[in-house]
C-alpha cells in the first residue's frame, strides 16, 4: 500500500471583523468563516494541518483577534498562521502566543515540520501598506531555513503573491520584491510549491519554476476584472479552501492541490449499481 499523503488544508483572507458588523457593509465574514470550520471539521481523512495565509482580522482590532478566537475555538485541527495587510503583527502575536515565531518580535515568519515535510511560513507583511515585501531578515532566515535540512521537501506560504494575476489593482499591491524571493528558491530544489493568498480567488502559476497557487477565500472574490472596467470590487462567488496532498516519494516526493468548495452540495452518488455496471 502507498504511504499516506500529508494534508495541509490552507484557508486565507478571513477578513473578521468585531461581532455583528459585516465587511464592506455587506459580508457577513464571520458566518463564511464559521462554514468553513464546519467543512474543515467534516472533512475525511483528517488534514495534519490548517495554514491560515493571512488577512485573519480586517481592520485590524484586538477586537477582531478576539472574536476570530471564539470562532476558531470549534477547530477541530491544529492550525498555524501569518499575517496579511490587514493584519497586526503586534496584535496578532498577542492572540496567538504559542506559536514558534523565528524572530523574537516584528516579523511572524515560522517554519513548521508536519511528518517529513517543511512547511516555511513566510511574514510578507509591510505595517501600514497593502503591498507585500520580505525583508532582509526574512530573506536571510529563509535561505538558513531551507539550506537547513537540503533532503526534506518545502512548501513555502506567504500572503502576497510573488506573480501577477492580471486584476491590475491587486498586482500592484503583490510582493514588491519577488525577484529576491526568486533568487533564493531557485538555489534550494526542495521547494515544491509556493502558496499565497490576498486575491480571494483560486489561481495557478509557475514562479522561479516552481507551481505556486494562490487560495480562494470563505467569504468574498476579488472581481475577476482584467480589463479594468470597473473599480476595485468584489463578488460573492462560491467560497472554498485549498487542500495541498504532499505524498512520500523518491526525490522530493509529489504535492497536488485540490480546490475544496465550502457548501452543501448534492451527492457523493455511486456511479456503478449494485451489479458493477454503471447506473
Ligand atoms: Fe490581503
Amino acid at each position: 500500500m502507498s504511504p499516506k499523503p500529508v494534508l495541509i488544508a490552507q484557508i486565507s483572507d478571513l477578513h473578521i471583523k468585531p461581532p455583528g458588523v459585516l465587511a464592506y457593509g455587506r459580508v457577513d465574514t464571520a458566518a463564511a468563516f464559521q462554514r468553513c470550520v464546519a467543512a474543515l471539521n467534516a472533512f475525511t481523512p483528517k488534514p495534519d494541518l490548517v495554514v491560515i495565509s493571512g488577512d485573519l482580522a480586517d481592520t485590524p482590532t484586538a477586537e477582531e483577534y478576539q472574536h476570530l478566537k471564539r470562532l476558531l475555538a470549534p477547530l477541530k485541527l491544529p492550525f498555524v498562521g501569518i499575517p496579511g495587510n490587514h493584519d497586526s503583527r503586534e496584535m496578532m502575536r498577542a492572540a496567538f502566543p504559542l506559536a514558534s515565531y523565528a524572530f523574537p518580535s516584528g516579523s511572524l515568519s515560522q517554519s513548521v515540520e508536519v511528518s517529513g515535510l517543511d512547511l516555511v511560513l513566510l511574514d510578507s507583511s509591510v505595517p501600514g501598506s497593502p503591498h507585500g515585501e520580505l525583508d532582509t531578515p526574512t530573506l536571510q532566515w529563509l535561505e538558513t531555513t531551507l539550506a537547513s535540512s537540503p533532503d526534506r521537501p518545502a512548501l513555502l506560504f506567504l500572503h502576497h503573491p510573488p506573480f501577477k494575476t492580471g486584476i491590475c489593482h491587486m498586482d500592484r499591491q503583490n510582493l514588491l520584491n519577488a525577484g529576491e524571493l526568486a533568487a533564493v528558491v531557485r538555489r534550494h530544489a526542495r521547494v515544491q510549491l509556493i502558496a499565497a493568498g490576498h486575491v480571494h480567488r483560486a489561481t495557478l502559476a509557475m514562479f522561479a519554476g516552481i507551481p505556486s497557487t494562490i487560495c480562494p477565500a470563505p467569504n468574498h472574490a476579488v472581481d475577476l476584472d482584467l480589463a479594468e472596467l470597473r473599480e476595485p470590487s468584489f463578488k460573492v462567488e462560491p467560497p472554498a479552501f485549498h487542500l495541498h496532498a504532499w505524498f512520500p516519494g523518491e526525490g522530493f516526493g509529489s504535492v497536488v492541490t485540490h480546490h475544496v468548495p465550502i457548501g452543501d452540495f448534492d451527492g457523493p452518488h455511486p456511479f456503478f449499481g449494485p451489479d458493477g455496471k454503471l447506473l
